[in-house]
């Protein structure tokens, strides 16, 4: 095993923030990773995915373990299903397409989120009326302290919006290595009622989509609207967007009222935290080399060479100007390091 010293990280998030990890190594398999992870005389322990939701805001003095664990295989299929098993340091995209190319149907509205499928279930991504739980089968995690594998069912996970029990109660103590996804082989159920997703196949006058035309609509208005990491860094979504009482939102209603809101139960209705940055004046604002997106309030960028604590400052001021102006907590969505 080979443990690199001072690298850069900037590869290694897709904020692209370049910050220095004093210990490195890459793991392609589960040997690898309890060895490693067996180590003595290192003071902490960052496993690094895909680095799609993290904000790294100071050099990191321990050892970075870059999950590179590589693989996709069916485990099972009948008549009707197909259960496909994906390494944690797949690429999700690249996950994504090799359903596409198989016409296993399920995962096509998260066409093009950025990750790798191993930190997939921990926030339990999800796009355009889909989530990952939707397809969820199972999936396997070393216990870090027993360094054993343990399975995942989906009631275990215990999925919430952008949540999961990785990212509650089990926090910090597994390592996700592999994810088992149950997808069909035919009559796709397909999600398509959101309602950007109705007009963009509709534009290209699509009546009965195939889950390739889904996905390939997914793409481009994902394309439209979202930055590519690889062009400007960016982490998605910054923040998760809030939950308020019912009664909040109809006073809110008085003062605003073009204020969308997503019904989440009786009393309680989501907020898009990408209309109240707008509305409190913070989108497309550039702060030297970084910045709020022009086209979505909700990602915040790094045009190249800013620091992670600058950008965290900016999403600080974000969450006291909406907190004033609406009375509302914004919550990061984005691991901060
Ligand atoms: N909006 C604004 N201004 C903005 C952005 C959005 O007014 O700058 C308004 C829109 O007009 C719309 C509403 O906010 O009425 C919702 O916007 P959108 O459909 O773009 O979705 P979102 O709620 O902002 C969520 C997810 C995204 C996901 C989209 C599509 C969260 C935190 N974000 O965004 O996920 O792609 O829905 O399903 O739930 C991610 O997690 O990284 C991510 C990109």
């Amino acid at each position: 095993m080979h443990i690199e010293q001072n690298i850069s990280l900037k590869h290694y998030n897709t904020f692209g923030i370049d910050v220095v990890a004093k210990y490195f190594i890459s793991i392609k398999n589960i040997t690898e990773l309890k060895e490693v992870l067996s180590l003595e005389g290192y003071d902490q322990k960052l496993i690094l995915g895909g680095g799609s939701n993290i904000l790294l805001t100071k050099n990191f003095d321990g050892l970075v373990i870059n999950n590179n664990i590589k693989g996709i295989e069916i485990v099972s299929e009948n008549q009707d299903f197909v259960y496909v098993k994906a390494n944690a340091g797949e690429n999700w995209h690249d996950f994504v397409s090799w359903c596409i190319n198989r016409d296993y149907g399920g995962v096509e509205n998260l066409s093009l989120i950025p990750g790798n499928v191993g930190t997939a279930p921990i926030q339990n991504i999800g796009a355009y009326g889909v989530e990952l739980k939707d397809v969820f089968e199972s999936c396997q995690a070393l216990n870090k302290e027993r360094k054993k594998l343990e399975s995942f069912d989906k009631d275990k996970c215990d999925f919430g919006y952008r949540n999961s029990i990785f990212k509650q109660q089990a926090k910090g103590e597994y390592i996700i290595t592999s994810v088992t996804f149950k997808l069909t082989k035919h009559s796709h159920i397909l999600n398509i009622d959101y309602g950007v997703i109705a007009l963009e196949l509709d534009k290209k006058d699509l009546k009965t989509p195939s889950i390739k035309d889904v996905s390939e609509a997914v793409i481009r208005i994902r394309e439209s609207k979202l930055p590519n990491p690889k062009e400007i860094g960016n982490s998605g979504s910054f923040f998760k967007n809030p939950v308020i009482s019912k009664t909040q939102y109809q006073e809110l209603l008085n003062n605003f009222s073009d204020m969308p809101c997503y019904t989440v139960s009786d009393n309680k209705v989501k907020v898009p935290a990408g209309w109240l940055i707008e509305k409190s004046g913070f989108k497309g604002k550039t702060f030297g080399n970084y910045g709020v997106h022009k086209k979505q309030a909700l990602v915040l960028v790094n045009y190249g060479g800013a620091k992670g604590s600058d950008i965290l400052k900016l999403s600080e001021l974000i969450q006291k100007t909406v907190s004033r102006i609406f009375s509302i907590t914004l919550e990061a969505e984005v691991n901060i390091l």
